[in-house]
């Protein structure tokens, strides 16, 4: 089976140089040494480090066969890469349109586990999809586990090319297994249970999302003392990864929904999953490319120019207020904060103004008064004229004058009295933080040259900002393994 992953990685040991990873790289966000990247698999703290593995094709700028990328951090931030854990070496994964799909991993008893989903045709011709183990004892060799697949059929016995993205987790000393799975157009979670995480019985259906024809990638976790469910539906307008607040019935087989929400009101975040921090901390990262950038999965130009593909958000810090999911931008990040350019109200008042030649990765946060009147804030490309705009009023609105694909406007709610706004600025996007709300709206935006972007504010009839503060983050990421 090493084969293929070393292949792989002499590839990418011998081509890595090729991919521009300098002044076009996100200096904060996760970025792949070479090709194309989606989802964030296997979130996990093992062996004294933060591991994130990834959907990769290490061999080309666009989604195809995939292989699980895989990198160290000690703080969530500055990630190391490391050679490839699983390439999809065996007859149940190899096709060329298949592989190794999204998945989580597991520690027991000192092994790491990992759960994914094999991706190949069947004697028929059909793309099926099938759960897989395979596991390692040191976090960095990983073997597949012999008698794969685990699970070969859906809960109806079928085999399904919409059966994928295994979650897996312990409770009460049994192992329980989430499984997005289609049946009839609509999109479903089956819950599976496990005494030995090889032997699998199907438990029942928690929960399905008519509308969706897929639930992708779902997470479950504990949270302040209550259950998480958060999956990311196919098919619903916008594609916004949702969660749901609520308790597990373990014996029934169902989740008992109290409250639901958007974990990301752009469109640029897919497929979140989250790490439980050694202090006992929840951090959601999502895939930050989204789908609306892209042309059918085959990359977006501004990047596969440097010869790598996708990002992966920031790390969000995630708590429950008031039974909705309440993100903020996490201390390591506000640690990272340098020089400041600070801006306060008897310079804004009523005028247009402006801050040129903003470096990223910065941190914007404006301070703001109650009122009625809207503020705009906008981004400009010096270069290109490209603007994207926020307007904050009872809501904040995003919106982009030019982008690929004619983006429409996109909002998000905000706390009738939300005074303090956030923007996470890096090369390639944009994360807005309303810190009374705790929501996030996240975009990419495709500035080139973007250390030129200008930034300006308007601010209508009585003044409403209080104190605006442009910080710089000081970031250094590890760039080889
Ligand atoms: C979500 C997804 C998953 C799948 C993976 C394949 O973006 O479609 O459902 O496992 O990507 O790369």
């Amino acid at each position: 089976m090493d084969k293929k992953r070393n292949a792989a990685n002499n590839y990418i040991e011998k081509y890595k140089n090729l991919a521009v990873k300098t002044s076009l790289q996100p200096a904060l966000h996760f970025t792949p040494p070479l090709g194309w990247m989606n989802d964030p698999n296997g979130l996990i703290f093992f062996n004294g480090h933060y591991h994130l593995f990834y959907q990769y094709h290490p061999y080309e700028t666009k989604w195809r066969q995939m292989y699980w990328g895989h990198a160290v951090s000690d703080d969530l931030i500055t990630w190391r890469d490391l050679p490839i854990a699983l390439a999809p070496s065996e007859s149940y994964e190899d096709s060329p349109e298949g592989g190794c799909f999204s998945g989580t991993a597991l520690e027991h008893e000192g092994m790491l586990y990992l759960f994914y989903t094999a991706v190949a045709r069947n004697a028929a011709g059909d793309l099926v999809q099938k759960q897989c183990a395979a596991m390692s004892e040191d976090g960095l060799h990983f073997s597949k586990y012999e008698n794969n697949p685990i699970i070969q059929t859906d809960h109806l016995g079928n085999e399904n090319s919409h059966f994928r993205d295994p979650k897996v987790w312990k409770h009460d000393n049994t192992f329980y297994m989430l499984v997005g799975v289609s049946q009839d157009q609509v999109g479903k979670l089956a819950l599976y249970k496990s005494e030995n995480l090889f032997d699998w019985t199907f438990v029942n259906i928690v929960f399905e999302e008519p509308g969706g024809w897929m639930l992708e990638c779902p997470d479950f976790y504990e949270l302040d003392g209550q259950e998480v469910l958060t999956f990311s539906p196919v098919g619903i307008k916008g594609e916004y990864s949702t969660y749901l607040i609520g308790k597990m019935d373990y014996q029934e087989g169902v989740f008992h929904v109290e409250s639901r929400g958007i974990l990301d009101y752009g469109v640029d975040f897919y497929a979140p999953q989250t790490f439980l921090s050694t202090n006992g901390e929840r951090y959601v990262i999502g895939w930050q490319n989204g789908w609306e950038w892209m042309d059918e999965w085959n990359g977006f130009g501004a990047l596969t120019e440097n010869n790598w593909c996708g990002a992966m958000s920031m790390p969000r810090r995630v708590s429950i207020r008031n039974k909705q999911l309440y993100s903020t931008i996490p201390g390591q990040v506000t640690a990272l904060e340098g020089a400041q350019i600070i801006i306060n109200d008897t310079q804004t008042n009523g005028y247009l103004k402006k801050v040129t030649e903003i470096q990223t990765p910065s941190i914007i946060e404006l301070s703001l008064k109650s009122g009625e009147s809207p503020i705009t804030l906008m981004f400009k490309d010096q270069r290109t004229g490209m603007e994207d705009r926020f307007i904050i009023e009872d809501q904040l609105r995003y919106h982009s004058n030019e982008n690929p694909l004619g983006r429409k406007t996109l909002t998000m709610p905000l706390a009738k009295k939300e005074n303090r706004v956030k923007i996470l600025l890096d090369l390639y996007s944009m994360e807005v933080f309303a810190e009374g709300e705790g929501t996030v709206l996240s975009v990419n935006s495709f500035f080139k040259g973007a250390c030129e972007r200008e930034f300006s504010f308007s601010c209508c009839e009585d003044d409403r900002i209080e104190k605006l503060v442009v910080t710089k983050l000081n970031a250094k990421r590890l760039i080889t393994g």
